[in-house]
């Protein structure tokens, strides 16, 4: 059992907590949080220890790794720390907003062999790994496009937007992460159109987009799409489509059940899509922990690690400055 302290208790934090509390081969070693009631309140739930400070985290015998769900800007320091203290990482996405103390971060645990890994859950989605894997077989012939369509179900309050770091950091590095994932080579351009169509408003305050549209060029010229938008009236849109010269493969949406109902004035009436991440993406945030247990007590290598956290925020960068100059941009402007 490899034993697993969670920081942070918050919307993921408690998700996490709970998953690694329930799984086979992880334990819960205890929890923290800054706000104290946050931290109590989880620890209580699984009977799992509570932590007063971070350095009691890294500095117990008990823990065996660290799971960083904290916000956001806590995540690099908390990388260095633990790696400091020769523990494993999982980390949340992203890294940080700011790509400067990303490079920072990364020069400071330069040579660690431990396994850190990053949170991008979708690439343990069952259905996004089963499409990959029919198209790394050959069912779709060579890859041409990857198309990703991921809109969440409503805006997230004004506080969240305001501090997120704005869409590409927050939202769309998700897909940036599945579209290397798919495309299985770097992306070499980036060109980026925003709109402010759910609360221009809010995006005006902000300098931010709440409908956005990537499209990113390889060497070889495979082409990945990405569609952004915060609100979907419908829910949580979440669709992955490979396209290939000998057919095409797509990872659908999830919804409550598979049941359609064909009635008198309604025909094919689905049931609703499962309403967020947390339903969404339950086997694969499940995954994510049987993964990084493999990494750290089998030594499989971290599908998913700190250079993919840096490329997924180095293709955020390129967005918005693709935006804000109005032309494609080459992905070795940014770094
Ligand atoms: N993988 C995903 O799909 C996904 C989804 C949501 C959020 N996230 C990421 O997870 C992180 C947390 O997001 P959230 O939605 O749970 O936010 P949240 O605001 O609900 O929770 C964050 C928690 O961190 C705590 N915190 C703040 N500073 C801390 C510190 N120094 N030490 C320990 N705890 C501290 C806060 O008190 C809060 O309880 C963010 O980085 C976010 O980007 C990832």
């Amino acid at each position: 059992m490899l034993k697993i302290a969670v920081l942070g208790c918050g919307r993921i934090g408690v998700m996490h907590a709970a998953n690694v509390a329930a799984h086979p081969r992880a334990s819960l070693a205890g929890v923290y949080d800054i706000i104290a009631a946050a931290a109590d309140a989880c620890g209580a739930r699984h009977g799992a220890p509570v932590f007063d400070t971070p350095e009691e985290v890294f500095a117990s015998p008990d823990v065996d790794a660290v799971l960083i769900a904290s916000a956001t800007s806590t995540h690099s320091d908390y990388i260095e720390a633990a790696v400091a203290a020769g523990k494993p990482v999982l980390c949340e996405k992203p890294i940080d907003l700011d790509l400067k103390r990303v490079e920072l971060c990364k020069s400071r645990i330069a040579g660690t062999d431990l396994p850190i890994m990053l949170g991008f859950v979708r690439r343990f989605d069952p259905g996004h790994r089963a499409a990959r894997q029919a198209m790394l077989d050959g069912e779709i012939g060579d890859l041409h496009q990857v198309t990703i369509v991921s809109r969440d179900p409503g805006m997230a309050p004004d506080a969240y937007i305001e501090t997120s770091g704005g869409i590409f950091r927050d939202m769309t590095i998700h897909d940036f992460d599945l579209a290397r994932f798919m495309l299985g080579e770097e992306v070499e351009t980036v060109f980026a159109t925003g709109s402010r169509l759910v609360n221009p408003a809010l995006m005006d305050r902000c300098n931010d987009y709440d409908t956005v549209v990537v499209t990113m060029t390889t060497a070889s010229g495979k082409q990945a799409i990405i569609t952004n938008s915060r609100q979907a009236v419908y829910g949580y849109d979440q669709r992955v489509e490979l396209f290939g010269n000998k057919g095409m493969v797509i990872s659908e949406n999830h919804r409550e059940n598979q049941v359609t109902r064909h009635l008198n004035g309604a025909t094919n009436v689905s049931a609703p899509l499962l309403n967020f991440f947390i339903e969404r993406y339950s086997e694969a945030f499940n995954a994510e922990i049987g993964h990084f247990v493999d990494a750290v007590e089998n030594g499989v290598p971290v599908e998913v690690g700190f250079e993919d956290g840096r490329l997924a925020l180095v293709l955020a960068e390129a967005a918005f400055k693709s935006i804000a100059d109005g032309r494609a941009v080459r992905v070795s402007e940014i770094g």
